[in-house]
Order: C-alpha cells, then structure tokens, then sequence
C-alpha cells in the first residue's frame, strides 16, 4: 500500500458521572492521509497553529505504536491530516489523531488489526477508554480497565435520534492540568452519587427513559473541581436545561459544554449561547448527531 486516508468522530466523554468509562461519538470527522515518503507531518484546520507538526504529534504516536506492536520498523511517511474537531476543547481531538494514527498504521503494515486490539493501543496511549472506544466503535461506549494491560469496552444503546447541542468556549483546556485539580481521595457520599447516577445514566439510554437524564448526567467526581477554573459551566449547563435538554455535562475535561437532547435544539443552543454571553464567555455553539459508525478507512491505493 502506497497510501491511505483514514477518519475519526469527535468524541465527548464522562457524560457527567461516567467520568473516565462513557464516552460518545458524534457527527465531526478528522481525516488523516498517510502516504510512503520522507517523514513529513502537516496539518490544516483547527488547532493549526497549535498542533505540533512533527514526531510529537499523536498522528504519528498512534501510527508509531502499531509498527511497535506487530515488532516491525516503521517506513518513512508523509502525514497529512485535516482537522475540523475543535482542538482541546474537551471534544475529543486528541483521540481522533491517536485512532487515525492507528488506524492508518494497521492498514499501512498490513497487519489489519481488530478493533479490541487497536482499542488496547489507543487507551495504553490515552490512559483512558472513555474517548478513543467511541471513536472506534462509534455509537454509546462504556470502558474499564481490567488488570493493567486489558480494557474492557461495550456498546451502550441510546435512541437513534439524539443529538448533542454543544458550546465550545474560545479559550482551551489543557487535560493534564484539568486533571490536576481533582483530588485523589473521594467520601464514600460522594461515590455512592456518581455510582448510582452513572448506572441510572446507562439505563436512561438504552431504555430510552431520557427524562432521567437530568438527574443521571449529574456528577460530583469532577465537575465540581473543574467548576472552579471555569465559573460559567453550572449556568451554561442550567441554560441548556432551561431550553430543554434532557441533561447536560461538561464535555471531557472542558471547557465545552454538552447537552443531549431530542428536539429543541435550536432553543438551547440559543439559550447556551446568550447565557455565555451574558457572562461574557466567548464561544460558538454547535449542533451535531451522534455518530452511529467509529473510524474508518476511507480509502487506500
Ligand atoms: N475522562 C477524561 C477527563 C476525558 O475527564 O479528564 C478527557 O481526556
């Protein structure tokens, strides 16, 4: 194979209680083109000027480990990749590149790896599941860990026509540093809260009983903590409420803020966008399905 051109969907992860485990795609799509030749990485799109265009690059580090995996040397490569999910902003851009990478690698080396397999990679890079398991199965996804070398991933149904209203603040988070923040011991309150809400959360979706989402996308692991750095999250999380999301989260580590809903998009990205305002958060609000399909390859030659 000379060349391949590869996707992946954004993704939003947590989904409020399910913080490191739920994750789901949606309707936004990184290409990444790779082609036999000397080591190049260039980028066009978001994150442009921010994005490093050289080894660094997770294009490369998702690419990179399937030749390490399979124990074989990597070949000179061009990277070309083309970006349209907002770059760190809690959407899940990082992930895109790493399955991009792996994808693209898989088919490269010819060694057509399945998806649990390219799943182990993506979260060993990640060191979570919730964001790049969606962006390879695409759909609801729900991961654990199992031992230290294992994840578990599956699919979570959720009724076809839900959507994700979505305001993606101007300024970015750096996720390390947003993790930073959340403490390492957690009460005993605290847990039962998130367990409960994130096993409600699950059932609210595959029963379709979306009415309890509003209650089950609530979280106190995180959101809270984060909260801190990013004062209009509860607002802009109520406004989506107010407009009539079935529930409403910070999107992975932030600063976007997500809500599910089906109908009435349009009211609450409008009421997500002039609360934003009135606090004087710059930002844009975007309508997107969930991505029914993960990653692909969409063509080779
Ligand atoms: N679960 C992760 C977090 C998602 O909230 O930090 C972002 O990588």
């Amino acid at each position: 194979m000379n060349s391949v051109t590869v996707r992946a969907p954004a993704t939003t992860a947590n989904l409020g209680p399910g913080f490191d485990s739920l994750g789901l795609a949606l309707d936004l799509w990184n290409e990444l083109t790779v082609t036999r030749g000397k080591f190049s990485v260039t980028a066009t799109g978001e994150g442009v000027d921010i994005v490093p265009q050289d080894t660094r690059n997770l294009v490369v580090t998702g690419l990179e480990a399937v030749f390490n995996y399979i124990d074989e040397p990597v070949p000179g490569l061009r990277y070309e990749c083309s970006n349209v999910i907002p770059f760190a902003r809690g959407l899940g851009s990082s992930s895109a590149a790493i399955v991009t990478g792996l994808i693209a690698g898989s088919a490269m080396s010819g060694a057509d790896l399945t998806n649990e397999e390219i799943t182990t990679l993506a979260a060993d890079i990640e060191g979570h599941p919730d964001n790049v398991a969606p962006a390879i199965y695409g759909g609801c996804t729900v991961g654990v860990r199992n031992g230290t070398d294992n994840w578990i991933v599956d699919q979570v149904n959720i009724p076809e026509e839900l959507c994700a209203v979505i305001f993606v603040p101007e300024v970015q988070t750096n996720t390390h540093e947003s993790r930073a923040v959340l403490p390492d011991q957690i009460s005993r309150s605290d847990a039962v809260f998130n367990i409960g809400r994130a096993a409600m959360l699950v059932n609210a979706l595959s029963s379709g009983r979306l009415e309890l989402l509003k209650y089950a996308t609530d979280d106190r692991l995180h959101q809270p903590h984060r909260a801190q750095g990013f004062k209009a999250m509860p607002q802009l999380i109520d406004a989506a409420i107010k407009g009539g999301a079935h529930g409403a989260f910070l999107s992975g580590s932030g600063p976007s803020v997500l809500a599910l809903a089906t109908g009435r998009e349009v009211t609450i990205s409008y009421e997500m966008t002039e609360t934003a305002r009135t606090l004087g958060v710059d930002g844009k609000a975007m309508i997107l399905p969930v991505a029914q399909g993960g990653a692909s390859v969409l063509s080779s030659s």
